[in-house]
């Protein structure tokens, strides 16, 4: 029997030496080892896995010139998502965060079987699943869902708190030609066969903090945040919440209900959504335009005191262009934590 050659590979500046077969990537042998180093896709689309190499014989995967322009490459950085070793290396870890090393759950697979499936709006889904064993997660992670009776997997992020048990839920947006999220408009049955393999994800509630958060999505974006929402009430914490939250119309708005039963529980919480093409017949009365300027209109009107925590899941561009706008806001950036939904690579 033949055994893949494993190598060594030093992480500075934390000092952590660990193991990484040939055929592996830097970044799933870390999982596997139950090292959380910073990341987002695993997809080679982010760039929130980029390193520089220190000393060493590696081979880069395909990826986005998004995330690691050629200027990067040719200075020796990668992407440790994208990034196989043939000899012992050494990286320099350019992102990395003590608390989601301090927060590491091995990532593993998962089997179970769809529960059920729900329109929250015209194309806004409620994926429920039911696992063979619980799986532990932080609120605001996500999983691989692999549909094996389809051969295709995504990424989506846990809508449900984590509380230990074997139910999760997801708040999906519908592609109509979506090779995953195309199949839950009537393709899909309840008792069809899934694998989740996870935690992934570095965009997790951090406990214990006493200053304003800050929830910004859009779409889909809402499913990892209403997670971190119910688990920051389910903790007893009090702090002011200020929820943004942009969709087209108000049509695409959904958990509304349980939105002002939130508002109604905690002490200050706030939640603003933003319409950029609400028409007449929507009668709108709220805010307007993208979020990433609702947002910087209402931190410039309202001078929330204490030091802030950003939490921020949805489309490219949105995360984008929201950024800078938490820099410039005074959010210290290793408190703005944020998923970008980086369409799957084909
Ligand atoms: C870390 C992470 C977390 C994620 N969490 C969630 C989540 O909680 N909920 C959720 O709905 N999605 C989430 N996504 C996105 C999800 O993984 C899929 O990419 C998405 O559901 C589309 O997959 P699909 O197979 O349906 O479409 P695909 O077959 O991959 O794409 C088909 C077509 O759909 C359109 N499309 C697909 N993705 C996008 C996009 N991101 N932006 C614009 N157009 C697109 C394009 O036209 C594309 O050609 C997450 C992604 C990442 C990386
Ligand atoms: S580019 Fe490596 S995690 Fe996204």
């Amino acid at each position: 029997m033949s055994h893949a050659a494993v190598h060594k590979v030093l992480l500075q500046p934390i000092g952590l030496e660990m193991d990484v077969e040939e055929g592996e990537t830097v970044l799933d042998a870390a999982f596997r080892q139950g090292i959380a180093l910073m990341h987002g896709c695993k997809e080679g689309q982010c760039g929130s896995c980029k390193s520089r190499l220190i000393d060493g014989d590696i081979e880069l995967l395909k990826y986005s010139t998004f995330a690691l322009p050629d200027y990067e490459s040719e200075t020796g950085h990668v992407l440790l998502c994208r990034t196989h070793v043939f000899s012992d290396c050494a990286v320099e870890l350019l992102n990395f965060d003590e608390d989601l090393l301090a927060h590491a759950i091995a990532v593993k697979s998962f089997a179970g079987r769809i529960k059920g499936i729900k329109a929250l709006t015209g194309d806004i889904r409620l994926l429920e699943i039911n696992l063979d064993a619980p799986l532990k997660f932080w609120a605001g992670q996500y999983v691989d869902l692999t549909l094996p009776g389809h051969g295709i997997t995504r990424a989506f992020s846990m809508a449900n708190r984590p509380d230990g048990g074997t139910a999760l839920q997801f708040i999906i947006k519908s592609y109509p030609n979506g090779a995953f999220s195309g199949l839950l408009d009537g393709q899909l049955q309840a008792g069809e066969p899934v694998i989740a393999k996870g935690p992934y994800g570095s965009c997790f509630r951090r406990e214990n903090r006493k200053g304003p958060m800050l929830l910004v999505g859009g779409g889909s974006g809402m499913s990892p945040l209403w997670s971190i929402l119910s688990d920051h009430i389910a903790s007893g914490e009090q702090r002011p919440v200020r929820f943004f939250y942009g969709a087209r119309t108000k049509a695409d708005l959904f958990y509304l209900d349980e939105l002002a039963a939130i508002a109604a529980k905690l002490q200050d919480f706030e939640f603003i959504p933003a319409l950029s093409a609400a028409p007449d017949s929507d009668h709108w009365q709220g805010e307007t335009g993208f979020i990433h300027d609702v947002v910087a209109r209402r931190l410039r009107a309202e001078a929330l005191s204490g030091s802030l925590d950003a939490y921020a899941c949805g489309p490219v561009p949105m995360i984008d262009a929201l950024l800078p706008v938490l820099q410039m806001s005074n959010v210290e950036p290793e408190h703005i934590h944020f998923d970008k939904f980086t369409p799957a690579t084909r």
